[in-house]
């Protein structure tokens, strides 16, 4: 098993990212050019998970990681008035709502395939998972790592049993790991940016820390070594890689690179940063804390959005520095990171040699 994920050769790890743009192609090039990478399995079914991790295998020979959604409690929100809301987006595409159910996105059996399939490192978020469960993926050869947005939760994911934190700040692109969505404030909770995480979750705590959010240059990526991170996961850096599997036409908005970003519950019930469009100014403001019964309820209109090429229906992830990154190929982009973190290095270095004068 890898010790942790302090000796990558360059410290860049491609963030899971659920719903399409994680491909095996996108995580096989990351990890031949001396990164690391996650499969998504959320929304996946564990026969879709076992084929991509299949094909990630036939692509490299490199260890890559697995990424769980780990499910809440059921929420108690009432839908009546948000259902209305989604039937009336419906409408206009032609579409119907979608039910709005709860569901543990096949957790267990996705846990028993990774566990048969001894994965090097398994990431999870959303929740935790059972401490016998932990030691279960630990005699299976798995290094755990957990998704944190505070010092708190950091806390728990340590108690658990958790070998590796991602440390999640509030620019990071999509769905928020916040463990309990307090369900007033737009983030769910308190909104650390990540460098402030990294530092408060650095003081609780004694594991290797992963830090994530509105990373997509090597001086970022060089910015959280230096505050502690052993790495740096980049997921809105590698969305328009010719790799991922990101939509047409939420690629033309990132390229576009005019709209602003927002944390929403408008898409799914769980906040998560998007770029702004007319679903979520409209809607974000009357989304219950209901997630994953919100995204099962807007999946169809979210898919006829795609289909009909329409922006503003769509959930459009990303993160807050999205105009910043390109349509490169992953390794390149990998390369360009590592070149561009050597250079703030030694910029920084000769900036503060005043620091080593006697
Ligand atoms: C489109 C998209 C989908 C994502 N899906 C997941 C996911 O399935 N699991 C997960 O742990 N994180 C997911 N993330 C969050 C990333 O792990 C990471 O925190 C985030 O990408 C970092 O911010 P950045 O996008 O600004 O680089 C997703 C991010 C994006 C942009």
């Amino acid at each position: 098993m890898l010790s942790d994920l302090s000796d990558l050769a360059v410290p860049v790890i491609v963030a899971p990212m659920a719903g399409g743009a994680s491909t095996p192609e996108l995580v096989a090039r990351v990890c031949d050019a001396g990164g690391f990478g996650f499969l998504a399995a959320g929304y996946l079914t564990p026969q879709a998970l076992a084929d991509q991790i299949a094909a990630t295998r036939a692509l490299t020979d490199r260890p890559f990681g697995v990424n769980l959604f780990v499910p809440g409690t059921k929420p108690t929100a009432d839908l009546t008035g948000y259902r209305d809301r989604v039937a009336a987006e419906a409408a206009r595409l032609g579409a119907e709502p979608g039910e709005p159910e709860w569901d543990d996105d096949a957790y267990p059996a996705k846990l028993e395939l990774v566990l048969g399939l001894r994965i090097p490192v398994v990431s999870c978020t959303f929740g935790l998972p059972q401490p016998g469960d932990v030691e279960r993926l630990h005699a299976a050869g798995s290094l755990v790592v957990a998704t944190v947005t505070t010092p708190a939760e950091a806390r728990q994911a340590v108690r658990i049993g958790a070998d590796t934190l991602c440390v999640q700040g509030a620019e990071a692109g999509a769905h928020r790991g916040t463990l309990a969505d307090d369900g007033v404030s737009p983030g769910g909770g308190e909104l650390y940016g990540v460098l402030a995480a990294l530092r408060l979750v650095a003081a609780e705590v004694d594991v290797p820390l992963i830090a994530a959010g509105g990373l997509v240059h090597g001086a970022d990526v060089a910015a959280v070594l230096v505050a502690g991170a052993v790495a740096a996961q980049l997921g809105t850096a590698f969305l328009r890689s010719p790799e991922a599997g990101t939509q047409p036409t939420h690629r033309a908005a990132l390229a576009d690179g005019t709209r602003r970003t927002a944390l929403t519950r408008a898409f799914s019930g769980r906040p998560a940063r998007a770029m702004v469009n007319r679903f979520l100014q409209e809607n974000g403001g009357h989304a219950p804390a209901a997630y994953p019964n919100v995204n099962s309820l807007t999946k169809p209109v979210r898919a006829a959005a795609s289909r009909a090429a329409d922006p503003e229906a769509m959930s459009l992830y990303a993160g807050q520095t999205y105009a910043l990154a390109d349509d490169a190929p992953a390794a390149e982009v990998v390369e360009r990171i590592a070149r561009q973190a050597r250079d703030a290095m030694s910029r920084a270095g000769r900036r503060f040699s005043f620091l080593l004068a006697d």
